[in-house]
């Protein structure tokens, strides 16, 4: 994994830690059982299967943030298609015990800025409309809405599709 950003932050309520953003070697599939592992404690149902997080090492982009050095959180990112100096966040999740303490801010912080790095000129991401805390944060980071999704089959609830400049 090569480093790109490591700071001491005090946690909100709590201690000082070693935070680190790692970006993963292309094809490391010894990090998918994590990937998939945020992802089952994140979301109602599955949205990152192996398979999945396997096809995004080897040919997306996947960021972990470390504190004191276990991973306690991810994001998977993509090229956009149609239009490719775009990216897309595709998946964003911390651990339950690490959410509500200041880490959501600064790994979108770091990720931005490592998007940004690679040459990307805007970001893209879908979001549900319920999730408010993921809704604050992005909004909070200069994401604006763009349109909102079809609803879920299931329960309903749409997501919105949300978008940033990276320059
Ligand atoms: C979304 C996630 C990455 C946010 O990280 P976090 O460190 O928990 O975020 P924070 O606690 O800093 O909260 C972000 C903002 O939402 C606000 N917030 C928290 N709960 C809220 C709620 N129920 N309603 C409205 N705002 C809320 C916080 O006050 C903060 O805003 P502020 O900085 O302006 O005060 C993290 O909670 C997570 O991994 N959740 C599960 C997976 C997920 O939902 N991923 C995003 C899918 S697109």
């Amino acid at each position: 994994m090569k480093l790109m950003q490591e700071a001491q932050v005090a946690l909100a309520g709590g201690r000082a830690v070693d935070v680190r953003f790692l970006r993963a070697e292309r094809g490391d599939d010894a990090l998918a059982s994590a990937l998939v592992d945020i992802d089952l404690q994140s979301f109602v149902e599955a949205t990152v299967p192996r398979a999945v997080a396997e096809i995004v090492l080897h040919h997306g982009m996947v960021h972990l943030l470390e504190v004191d050095g276990a991973i306690v959180g991810s994001v998977l990112s993509l090229r956009d298609w149609e239009r490719p100096d775009e990216g897309v966040i595709a998946s964003v999740g911390l651990l339950p015990g690490w959410r509500g303490r200041g880490l959501g801010p600064r790994l979108l912080t770091w990720l931005l800025e490592a998007l940004a790095a690679e040459g990307l000129s805007a970001v893209t991401l879908h979001v549900g409309s319920n999730n408010r805390r993921a809704l604050q944060l992005y909004e909070d980071a200069g994401f604006t809405r763009l349109r909102h999704s079809p609803p879920d089959p299931v329960s309903g609830e749409r997501s919105l599709v949300l978008r940033r400049a990276l320059h």
